[in-house]
């Protein structure tokens, strides 16, 4: 998808379609010999429908969006902007028009409209059709552009310029997520990795088993033991900002199929479980998203790779493990696999003396039961960082929800053999796993996404949302 801005005056250009409100149409229909047009728009306008009109013109469509409110609240200009999108993606033109500029939006400025516009037309753009022996046949438009004048021009480009960004980075975590788990393992996860090096001020390093062995990286080793594909730590580091400025480190989960090991899943669904890598996808994507945007800042985006797999070498329920910070852990279910790649990735990232740390993971079931999948759930250790991430994901719509990591938790992690146990019983899984988590983040300012019932659907429209790549980008930015 390519955008751009478009300036001049509607109706004098070409364009497969032009999304317009009523009243724009209204205006554009009187100017053009198109008058016996603008009858067949009192039909019921409203916020959250639209009304494609074909021209035989220059304009090839009219797209009319909504109501007849220039002024328009924060939810309805949403439902506008998702209908706008769905239908977007329904109609087989090259390119459209979008004169987003000619709506207000309370309290919202005109780079919000834009980045947030682009960012759910990205949404329902995607396609995955990789596998297919035969590919769907709409033509979905390949470039859009959002009107601009005079006074909003610079303000629109800038936007544009993250929006872009943004759909890469969204796109790749997308495609890494969907991928079956037999093309997409640890390796696989490596070389697309790699592909991020060719970028500008972008190096990337890949740790092999042998080398996280001696590293010590014993909790990392316990999950990957059981896999015939070894297990990779990948770490990309994006120099944008300043020599010497510490990175902010994003670390993902990337357990490319998760079986649950010798404590192994129940059978239904568990297809779904190679979106189990969904939390690494989205640091490389915001990490991708970063580089695109040219964002003045240093990164370091640490994926731990490894697949789940039971067998003959696997770990089992009751062995205890040494970790990269030195901690023991008792393994009670071999299930509990993402907290134990993600302490070595966090205490490792540590030593790199990043800012901040921000894990993502498709962690837990029990993340799924509380929350649904309208927020990721957020743990953290700094108040400071916690409204930050609320407000960047409230900000582009990809929202968070803070949980509690108090000392109570903490107790249900207690083993009789070893520091800690992987496990913390029935109640509270989703803290109990962060509060694991924290344990090695230390004094470290850190936050934790539980991203189980966000980054991807089930059902009948199954595949990986790509969130929170727009939550983490948005963070970077917000951070300039
Ligand atoms: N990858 C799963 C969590 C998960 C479950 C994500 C469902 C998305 C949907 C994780 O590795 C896991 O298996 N967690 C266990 C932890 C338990 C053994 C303490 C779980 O949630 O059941
Ligand atoms: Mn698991
Ligand atoms: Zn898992």
């Amino acid at each position: 998808m390519k955008y751009s801005t478009k300036v001049g005056n509607a109706g004098e250009y070409k364009t497969g379609c032009l999304v317009v409100t009523p009243a724009r149409a209204r205006s554009i229909f009187r100017t053009t010999k198109h008058r016996d047009y603008v009858e067949r728009l009192t039909a019921d306008n409203a916020h959250g429908k639209t009304v494609v009109l074909a021209l035989p013109d220059k304009i090839e469509h009219v797209m009319v969006v909504g109501a007849d409110e220039k002024k328009q609240s924060e939810s309805d200009f949403r439902k506008n902007v998702g209908a706008a999108a769905r239908a977007l993606a329904q109609i087989s033109v090259p390119d459209a028009v979008w004169h987003l500029n000619d709506i207000e939006v309370t309290d919202r400025d005109v780079y919000w409209k834009t980045r947030n516009a682009l960012s759910t037309l990205s949404g329902s753009l995607y396609r995955f059709d990789e596998h297919k022996s035969r590919r769907e046949k709409v033509s979905r438009p390949r470039r859009v552009a959002i009107h601009a004048d005079r006074r909003t021009r610079t303000t629109t480009l800038r936007a544009i310029r993250h929006a872009q960004a943004l759909d890469a980075g969204l796109e790749l975590a997308k495609n890494l997520g969907n991928q079956p788990p037999n093309i997409c393992n640890p390796g696989y996860l490596a070389r697309e990795s790699r592909k991020l090096g060719r970028l500008p001020k972008t190096s990337v390093r890949v740790l092999d088993e042998k080398q996280m062995q001696t590293m010590g990286m014993g909790a990392f080793m316990s999950v990957t033991r059981g896999s015939e594909n070894p297990g990779k730590m990948i770490v990309v580091r994006y120099n944008g900002g300043r020599k010497g400025d510490a990175p902010i480190a994003l670390i993902g989960k990337g357990i490319t199929f998760d079986s649950g090991g010798i404590s192994l899943k129940a059978g239904a669904g568990m297809d779904e479980m190679k979106f189990d890598m969904a939390g690494a996808a989205s640091v490389l994507g915001a990490t991708r998203a970063a580089i695109d945007g040219q964002l003045p800042l240093n990164l370091l985006c640490i994926v731990a790779a490894a697949e789940n797999m039971p067998s003959g070498k696997a770990s089992r329920p009751g062995d205890i493990v040494t970790t990269h910070s030195g901690k023991t852990v008792e393994i009670l279910n071999t299930d509990a696999e993402g907290r134990l790649v993600l302490c070595d990735a966090i205490s490792y990232a540590k030593t790199l003396k990043p800012s901040v740390i921000i894990d993502v993971a498709t962690l837990t079931g029990a993340c799924v039961v509380a929350l649904g999948s309208h927020a990721s759930a957020l743990y953290s250790n700094d108040d400071a960082l916690t409204r930050s991430l609320e407000e960047s994901g409230q900000y582009i719509q990809d929202r968070v929800w803070p949980m509690p990591l108090w000392d109570e938790y903490q107790q249900q992690l207690s083993s009789p053999f070893a520091d800690m146990s992987n496990i913390g019983g029935r109640e509270a899984g989703s803290i109990t796993a962060a509060c694991f988590l924290s344990r090695f983040a230390g004094s470290v300012k850190w936050a934790h996404l539980d991203i189980a019932g966000t980054a991807y659907r089930g059902g009948a429209h199954k595949g990986s949302t790509g969130r929170p790549v727009p939550l983490l980008f948005q963070y970077l930015i917000d951070r300039l």
